[in-house]
């Protein structure tokens, strides 16, 4: 059986603009600002985008392009060491510890999608009356899991339809639909009152305050970032593995780290106003992972059209996180398909089914040794895991590709970014790696 390619270049930088592109810019990026003390962390976060996002997705992708395989072949193949695929199994587990709480936070999307709706058929969306309440009950429970396993049953089908037919298809209606509905939504928003407000709590950036928290802000701003461009997953090698014809890495590779940070600056141009707008002050409204459901979905109620505006926002963050779950549901049974021969139908059924369990985990939420699980595996672990694989994935270029990847990287780019590949395997073999691994250290210490 030949193995499965995008269908277009466009098919490849959206289906990875769309992994990209999710929970991580609109939900988590809020809740993670607001813990590390808000304008101080976005400078730090930007930074690293920049300076460590785009040449990691470029070592995916050089990886992924060259080896043609899921992470583990590609690992072992472009290496000639079976010892290089056992670590591509790192991104198998890291991928499924990244669906279960992802799935989790899409099913409460999904959940507040259809409430809204609801509300475009006349009736007032339940979670109108008081929302902090009933976020509590959504995210608890048998209704946190079974809304689970309604968002994670989406996820496999569109992977199940297949890389051309499934995920490519699904992001090319995805991603136009996100940026034109965020688009309006930030318009509209910025004609509220308090808009201007707004945009100076979220624009200003305030040096003294990142010179004094820079090292605590460090490890989360990396983690963010990294999560926010689905690096150290294995997501862009798996994606970058069924590019079929020639083009240019970095250019692709720029497209979809300006279309997500696009993607980010515009959410915040959306949920702040409304913010603003209701007098809520984004700053004091509760730090963590409800901060979104509890304080929007409050500002939601107060508007005038606030059903509508409420179903065009959820709508966004649905489409947003499906683009990125199946990206994440892809690792797994890429793996399973060109490591063991399964078919695409079984190996997505396998998949699934332990993700129900260990999703459904996340869902329920139980608190082991004085820690809540679900907490835990959106926050810490994840960006550990993250780190840890990217950091790899660098050494990996720099190290055992070397020369091979300079090759890589230059076959299909044009003169300019040609130019850029040596200073890039430089900065991937060397100082990256060092830089990852600090932050790791500052995890821990
Ligand atoms: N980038 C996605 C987001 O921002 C999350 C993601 C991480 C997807 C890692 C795939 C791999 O929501
Ligand atoms: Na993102």
């Amino acid at each position: 059986m030949t193995r499965e390619t995008w269908a277009t270049r466009a098919g490849f930088i959206l289906a990875a603009a769309g992994s990209a592109v999710g929970l991580g810019n609109i939900w988590r990026f809020p809740w993670v600002t607001a813990d590390n003390g808000g304008s101080a962390f976005l400078l730090v976060y930007l930074g690293i985008v920049l300076l460590v996002g785009v040449p990691g997705l470029l070592g995916e992708f050089v990886i992924g392009r060259g080896g043609k395989k899921s992470p583990v072949g590609a690992l072992r193949d472009l290496s000639g060491s079976s010892a290089w695929g056992l670590w591509g199994v790192f991104y198998v587990v890291t991928a499924i510890a990244l669906i279960s709480f992802y799935s989790v936070v899409g099913g409460w999307i999904l959940r507040y999608f259809g409430e809204s709706a609801l509300g475009l058929a006349g009736a007032r969306p339940a979670y109108f009356a008081a929302p902090g309440q009933y976020f509590g009950g959504a995210a608890a429970g048998l209704d946190a899991l079974g809304f689970h396993l309604l968002f994670l049953g989406l996820t496999a089908l569109v992977v199940y339809a297949g890389v051309r037919r499934g995920i490519e298809l699904g992001t090319k209606v995805m991603m136009p639909a996100v940026l034109a509905l965020l688009v309006g939504l930030a318009v509209w928003a910025g004609t509220r009152p308090g808009a201007a407000e707004a945009y100076a709590f979220y624009l200003s950036f305030d040096l003294e305050t990142v010179r004094a928290n820079f090292f605590d802000v460090l490890a989360p701003a990396a983690g963010q970032a990294l999560f926010t461009l689905s690096l150290g997953a294995g997501t862009m090698i798996t994606y970058a593995s069924y590019i079929d014809e020639d083009r240019s890495l970095p250019f692709d590779g720029t497209v979809i780290a300006v279309l997500n940070t696009l993607v980010g600056v515009l959410a915040g141009l959306v949920v702040f106003p409304l913010l603003f707008s209701l007098g809520v002050d984004p700053s004091q409204t509760a730090p963590g992972p409800g901060a979104l459901f509890v304080g929007l979905a409050g500002a939601f109620s107060q508007l005038p059209a606030g059903a509508l505006v409420a179903t065009a926002f959820f709508g966004v963050v649905v489409l947003a996180a499906l683009s990125s779950s199946i990206s994440m549901l892809e690792i797994p049974v890429s793996f399973l398909v060109d490591e063991y021969g399964l078919s695409r139908r079984r190996a997505v059924a396998l998949v699934t089914g332990a993700v129900v369990v260990t999703g459904g985990v996340c869902a329920i939420n139980p608190t082991i040794a004085g820690t809540a699980v679900f907490g835990f595996v959106a926050g810490p672990l994840v960006d550990t895991l993250l780190t840890a694989g990217l950091t790899a994935v660098l050494i990996f270029v720099g190290w055992v590709m070397g020369r091979d990847a300079v090759a890589e990287f230059r076959s299909g780019a044009g003169g300019f970014s040609a130019a850029l590949a040596t200073p890039w395997l430089l900065a991937t073999g060397v100082a990256l790696p060092i830089f990852l691994l600090f932050t790791l250290l500052t995890t821990f210490g």
